[in-house]
This record gives structure tokens, sequence and C-alpha cells, in this order.
């Protein structure tokens, strides 16, 4: 079984990447779980598909429904409803943390998601977790280990800063991992190609790939599309079947 987590700033492609990778590896292996653990995240519509039930959800049925749990068991009763909220999609299996309704606390809809993961992953071959902009969930705890972690950033200040912060943090948490690595995205020229390199030479980073800027994935989104729907000849979409290539090979 191999973990991949991605993270890296808001906004600099986490999902994208998320979603090109769950496309290409389930295409390879039938025994996929994807993860949206980002609560603002949209992982199901870059996939193109359409999710019942988050995890975030349960929270309140599980509220609502306490009276009439009897004497059933209540982890018991958890669980039932996790397998509900595992969409069945195309080739892989999807799971999303969503946003909890109410206050701001993610606790219930983390604690929910760590026991799943502890449970079900090894029923997998492959775990890729599109996850929050920072270690949060490795903190947390919530995920105790991954394979990869894949930092994606661009080429903006706080998005290096955050790369930066990541591969620190990844270290002063001991995280237990095999490697960390980056992937550059909406890279437009030349001299921000050159200027990524000396980046991750600078920082120790292994720089796994480069995507450039892409208008067919500005077309996709704008069209309110699918990124999986990307065109085959697109760099973006050949850039990433080499990084799915790379992490299941
Ligand atoms: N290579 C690219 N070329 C052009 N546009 C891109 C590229 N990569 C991402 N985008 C666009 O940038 C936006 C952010 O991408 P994405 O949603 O994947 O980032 P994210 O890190 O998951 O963001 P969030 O933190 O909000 O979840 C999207 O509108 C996406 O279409
Ligand atoms: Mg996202």
């Amino acid at each position: 079984m191999t973990t991949v987590a991605v993270t890296g700033k808001g906004g600099t492609g986490k999902t994208l990447v998320s979603a090109l990778l769950i496309h290409f590896i389930s295409k390879k292996s039938s025994k996929v779980l994807a993860v949206d653990a980002d609560p603002d995240s949209n992982l199901a519509d870059a996939l193109g598909v359409e999710v019942e039930r988050t995890l975030g959800e349960i929270r309140e049925i599980f509220q609502e429904s306490r009276d009439e749990m009897g004497t059933m068991n209540k982890e018991q009763w958890l669980e039932g409803k996790i397998y509900e909220a595992i969409c069945e999609c195309k080739g892989y299996d999807l799971l999303v943390m969503g946003r909890p309704e109410g206050e701001g606390c993610y606790c219930f809809a983390n604690s929910l998601l760590r026991g799943v993961l502890k449970k079900l992953r090894r029923h997998y071959d492959y775990v890729i977790i599109d996850s929050e902009a920072g270690l949060e969930h490795f903190s947390r705890k919530t995920i105790d280990s991954a394979d990869y972690i894949l930092i994606v950033t661009d080429m903006s200040k706080k998005g290096l800063a955050t790369a930066k912060r990541i591969k620190e943090l990844s270290k002063e948490l001991k995280l237990n991992f095999k490697d960390i690595m980056l992937i550059a995205n909406r890279i437009a020229n030349e001299d921000a190609e050159k200027r990524i390199r000396a980046f991750a030479n600078e920082e120790g980073i292994k720089l796994l790939e480069i995507l450039p800027y892409d208008e067919r994935v500005v077309e996709l989104d704008l069209k309110g599309l699918p990124v999986v729907g990307l065109d085959e000849n697109s760099e973006v979409y050949k850039r990433m079947s080499k990084v799915a290539e790379f992490l299941t090979g």
C-alpha cells in the first residue's frame, strides 16, 4: 500500500495534482482510495463525480439519530455511516471530509478520518490524499504516515515560503515518510523554471516535476468542467502522467 499526500499553499494546484494522480493511478490499479481531506476543497468537482455524504455531515446525523440508535453500539453505527460516505466512483473510491456545519471545529470529522484511514487503508493499493495547505493533518495525527509527501507550489513568495515551512515541519514532526518532493505549478517561462530549480537546490527538496501554465486548465475551470477531462496533448496532462508513473513504478 502506497500513500501519497498532496499539500502546499492554498490555490497552488493541490487539487489539480491530486485529481490527475487519481485519474492515472486508477487506470493502473483497481484499489485506489481518494481522500479529500481539505475542508475547503472540491476534489469531487475536479474528478467530475458526485458525492452524497461527507464525513463532516455524519456528525449532524449522529446527533439527530442518537435517540433512535437504541442498543446499537455507537462505534458500529458510525462505522456503518462511514461506509455509506465512501463513494464508489469511476475506478476508485472517494471519501470527502467536507466542511462541518456550525462552529468551525473539525475535531469530529478529523477523528472520523483518522479512524477510517487506519482501518481502511490496508484494503487499498494506493491512497491519495488532497490535503490541507499545511501539515495540520500530520501534526494532529489524522494522517500518521505517508510514503510520499508532494508539495505543490507556484512562484509566489507565499507558495515558496509555505513549501519551505512544510519541509522544515516534516523534520520537526519526525514524520514517517519515504520522500518529500516538490511539484512546481503554473511555471510560465524559462526564467521561472530557472528560479524554481535554484529554490529546490537551495532548500534541498527534490523537484519532481514542473507543470507549465496551461490555458486548457483555465478553459476547463471557466466552463466548470472536471480537470481530468484535460486534453491528452496538454503538457500538464502528459507531465502528471509521468509523475503517476514514477509514484507507482
Ligand atoms: N498549470 C495551471 N495552469 C493554469 N491554471 C491552473 C494551473 N494549475 C491550477 N490552475 C488553476 O488554479 C486554480 C487553483 O488550482 P487548484 O484548485 O488545483 O489549487 P488548490 O491548491 O487545490 O487550491 P485550494 O487551496 O483552494 O484547494 C484553479 O482555478 C485551477 O484551474
Ligand atoms: Mg484544492
